[in-house]
């Protein structure tokens, strides 16, 4: 997040007078007062107006206005309408905004007449005006907010993943390495006592030690498979896959489409990775499965993963309960694919197996500032 800057509010922009905006209050109002309206930018340049033709032309007297000041209401009279350009006989009351004045409305008649039904006219722009500015605040607010969620949540991701990344190695390269030496030497040693007993008590301790070793290897492959970093998301799909049918006596019938052994984005790697590993994981845990399909599929500028078994499926209540506590792997694909610009679908029923469908679009310019996977 270091170096990352929101822009700066819009103030100006926000209390600027949009020309259709502005149009759609001279409908209103003219309807409502049945007079004939017309409203000027900051600049006395007829931007909206009931008598069509008059837009984009200057109104002199409120130009004259606005230039020389002061910000004031004005009214013109029937010989001034002679005189000046793009006036009408009638009263013009500026729009003030916190941003200062906006514009000049203008209701055409007797100015006497017109004075108040202008006042009227000018209050409801700037009603309208400041409640568009409240709102677009709040809306601005609002995904300020989430913008910060979202990569407060990739840092989370990106850390966590870095941590895996970190204890696997030093599992794979410390602890595996000295179960090794106990093991080899725990041989050596049962090859020189003369005890049978002492022989089969060492040689015990070591088949424990190869157990110890293959947890550990196991473990060290749950948290982050060096192959996933070293040759990429179909070897390591493929290896996870297989060690998973093993262990669980789940056949599982992976098929890649379109894809061979091309690399992608890191955080589009380990996101597809893990949301099979917790996929799969769900199935062995809640399905009761006999059967899985999984399919990894490039399609044009998307990468599509979808998992489907046999099981005894689920209720839509569940989702209900999805995020809560107990119940985080869900909720944590779909984070997951947020952070990526995915899309996530789950189709479930009970008796009816579970589609997961997984789609991340490759081309990630929109959303590399926010650096998932690069937490070095
Ligand atoms: N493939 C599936 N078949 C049947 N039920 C499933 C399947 N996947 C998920 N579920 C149901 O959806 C619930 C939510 O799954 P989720 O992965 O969010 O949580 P969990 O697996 O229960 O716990 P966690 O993943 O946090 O360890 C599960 O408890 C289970 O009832
Ligand atoms: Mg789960």
């Amino acid at each position: 997040m270091a170096g990352r800057r929101l822009p700066p509010s819009p103030v100006t922009k926000i209390m600027e007078l949009d020309p259709r905006f502005a149009q759609s209050l001279v409908d209103i109002v003219a309807a409502e007062l049945n007079k004939n309206v017309n409203i000027t930018d900051n600049h006395g340049v007829i931007i909206a107006s009931f008598s069509k033709e008059r837009v984009s032309h200057i109104h002199e007297a409120a130009a004259r206005m606005l230039i020389s000041g002061p910000i004031r209401e004005f009214s013109v009279t029937a010989e001034q309408e002679m005189q000046l350009k793009g006036v009408r006989q009638g009263f013009n009351v500026p729009i003030m905004t916190g941003a200062g004045c906006v514009g000049v409305i203008g209701v055409s008649g007797a100015p006497d007449t017109a004075a108040p039904y202008a006042r009227l006219a000018a209050k409801f722009v700037e009603a309208a005006l400041e409640s568009n500015a409240r709102q677009e605040k709040l809306v601005r607010a609002l995904k300020e907010k989430e913008e910060l969620q979202s990569i407060l949540l990739n840092k989370m991701i990106s850390v966590q993943e870095e941590e895996r990344k970190k204890i696997s190695r030093e599992l794979h390269d410390e602890t595996s390495q000295a179960l090794t030496s106990i093991i080899v030497g725990l041989r050596v040693l049962s090859e020189h006592v003369h005890s049978e007993s002492e022989r089969e008590k060492i040689l015990a301790m070591r088949d424990l030690a190869v157990k110890t070793l293959e947890d550990v290897h196991h473990l060290a492959v749950q948290l982050r498979p060096a192959l996933l970093d070293d040759l990429g998301l179909v070897a390591a799909a493929q290896k996870y896959v297989e060690n998973y049918s093993r262990q669980y006596s789940i056949t599982v019938d992976l098929n890649v489409v379109n894809l061979s052994r091309q690399r992608f984005l890191p955080e589009i790697e380990i996101t597809l990775y893990r949301i099979l590993q917790e996929a799969l994981t769900n199935i062995a845990k809640h399905a009761k499965a006999t059967q899985v399909r999984v399919l990894l599929k490039k399609q044009r500028d998307k990468l599509v993963l979808t998992i489907k078994d046999n099981g005894i499926g689920f209720d839509d209540d569940i989702l209900n309960g999805v995020g809560s506590d107990t119940c985080l792997g869900i909720h944590g694909m779909h984070e997951r694919i947020a952070l990526l610009s995915g899309e996530f679908y789950i189709d479930s029923a009970p008796g009816k197996g579970t589609v997961i469908t997984v789609e991340i679009p490759l081309d990630r310019r929109k959303k590399t500032e926010s650096g998932l996977g690069q937490a070095h």
